[in-house]
């Protein structure tokens, strides 16, 4: 048993461990605290951090949402692409989290509000999502901007994979969005726009990863 605390102005994490009193007869188990670790990032970084967890949060459940309403409505293709769209969203979340955690700070796991849980068509969803990650980016800029203003190369390094996945997300959106401008509107089209969304997502996925690699020149 024990237990731990995290101080945030003084930027220590406490360990609380058990030792017996000496008093024979009351034998009372108490608590030593022992000061184990500095936060090695700013109080600012980790309370931006902290409402990214929470974005991070609040996208994982409004794409369970979004992909939830194809489910019912009938489009196959874009419930599965949406519920993999969440599994992306959570994994971003914890890597926040783990970032906090490692860092000495408390990752803060908050309640979400309800999400959207109804679309007027195919197109407005994928319209939701971009407006989303677009908004993800503006946070993930201001949160590379806070890092730069401290010279916190650690927190700045770990942003630049959030950069990068960031241009790939909006892209994504962005070509699926406009498979409506040219496939159309039409039953058929949308039909035929469903059923690709996993052949855009890896063709997407094929070009990010060829820009990261380094030339073999
Ligand atoms: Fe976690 Fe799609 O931004």
């Amino acid at each position: 048993m024990g237990g731990k605390d995290f101080d945030i102005e003084t930027k220590k994490m406490y360990l609380y461990r058990p030792k017996f009193d000496t008093n024979p007869i009351l034998k009372i188990l108490i608590y030593e605290s022992i000061e184990t670790v500095t936060m090695r990032i700013s109080s600012e970084i980790a309370n931006a951090i902290n409402d990214q967890i929470a974005y991070e949060a609040s996208a994982t459940h409004a794409y369970v949402a979004i992909g939830s309403w194809c489910e019912r409505t009938g489009y196959d293709g874009s419930a599965t692409f949406f519920f993999e769209q969440a599994a992306e969203e959570n994994t971003h979340m914890m890597k926040f989290v783990h970032y906090l955690n490692i860092s000495g700070a408390e990752a803060i796991i908050p309640a979400t509000e309800k999400p959207q849980g109804n679309f007027d068509s195919l197109e407005s969803t994928f319209q939701a999502g971009l407006k989303s990650e677009q908004t993800v980016t503006k946070l993930i800029n201001n949160l590379v901007e806070i890092a730069e203003g401290e010279k916190d190369r650690a927190t700045y390094s770990f942003l630049q994979w959030f950069v990068s996945e960031q241009i790939e997300e909006e892209t994504l959106f962005e070509t699926i969005l406009q498979k409506f401008e040219i496939v159309g509107r039409d039953k058929i089209a949308i039909y035929q726009i469903d059923r690709s969304l996993a052949s855009i997502r890896s063709e997407i996925m094929a070009k990010g990863d060829s820009q990261q690699q380094p030339s073999a020149n």
